[in-house]
């Protein structure tokens, strides 16, 4: 029997280790990583680039249907882009969007951009012959893939998180953004019901990606 496509769901607040998890998953299951931070990101960045204010909803819903998004798949990993355009990492990591990006993702016309154009991830995971996906964010546990195959929370202590996020040599308000990702209505930041709930405060991260890896690879190993 042909193995079965697999959604492996991973959310958690800033700096928790989705990505570096993410990528590791990839690696070893042949899925399509899909950072759905980085999304938010290129929109917000694009936002910006246009002088949109993210207290002025009606001019952000309106700049948001005109904006083009495409995908680029690169090696295992796809990225968003912008009429046509990928934006730098360096403008998606800057401090300008760390400081904006959550009061744009707060916007329910920001999300409903993504929306669609995230599940159809899959379609493209498939397409370029993946095993399955991984797809790391705030609410794809939640609202995005509610039936995914697996679904894993990571959290860790804020000053840990801190700790990380310094050591990428980065200067980000993560306590700030988990605090509006959290509150927001739209699609808050929460563990998902029923999702693996996985502190990685005194983890390796080798630790952690064996914990997440050991529930698909024994699926895997069945199918
Ligand atoms: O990498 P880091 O954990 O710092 O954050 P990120 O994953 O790059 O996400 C940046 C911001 O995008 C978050 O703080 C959220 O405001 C927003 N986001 C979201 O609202 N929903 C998602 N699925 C992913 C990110």
């Amino acid at each position: 029997m042909p193995s079965p496509f697999l959604i492996v769901a991973i959310d958690g607040g800033a700096a928790a280790g989705k990505s570096t998890t993410a990528r590791a998953l990839s690696a070893r299951f042949h899925f399509l990583h899909i950072d759905t931070g980085s999304y938010y990101r290129a929109l917000t960045a694009a936002l910006l680039r246009l002088g949109v204010n993210a207290s002025d909803s009606a001019g952000v819903e309106r700049a948001v249907a005109n904006i083009a998004l495409g995908t680029v798949v690169d090696g295992r990993r796809a990225s968003i882009t912008i009429a046509g355009d990928t934006i730098p990492e360096a403008e998606l990591r800057g401090p300008a969007v760390n400081a904006a990006v959550s009061h744009f993702a707060a916007i329910p016309a920001v999300r409903a951009a993504l929306l669609a154009y995230q599940r159809d991830q899959a379609r493209i995971a498939r397409e370029h012959g993946f095993a399955g996906l991984v797809m790391e964010g705030r609410d794809i546990g939640t609202v995005i893939f509610p039936d995914a195959d697996f679904r894993f929370f990571l959290h860790a202590d804020p000053e840990e998180r801190a700790r990380r996020r310094a050591a990428e040599g980065q200067q980000d308000s993560i306590a700030e953004r988990d605090r509006l990702d959290s509150s927001r209505k739209a699609a808050p930041l929460l563990c998902p019901p029923g999702a693996t709930d996985i502190d990685s405060t005194f983890l390796s991260l080798e630790e952690v990606v064996a914990r997440v890896s050991e529930p698909i690879a024994a699926r895997l190993g069945a199918a």
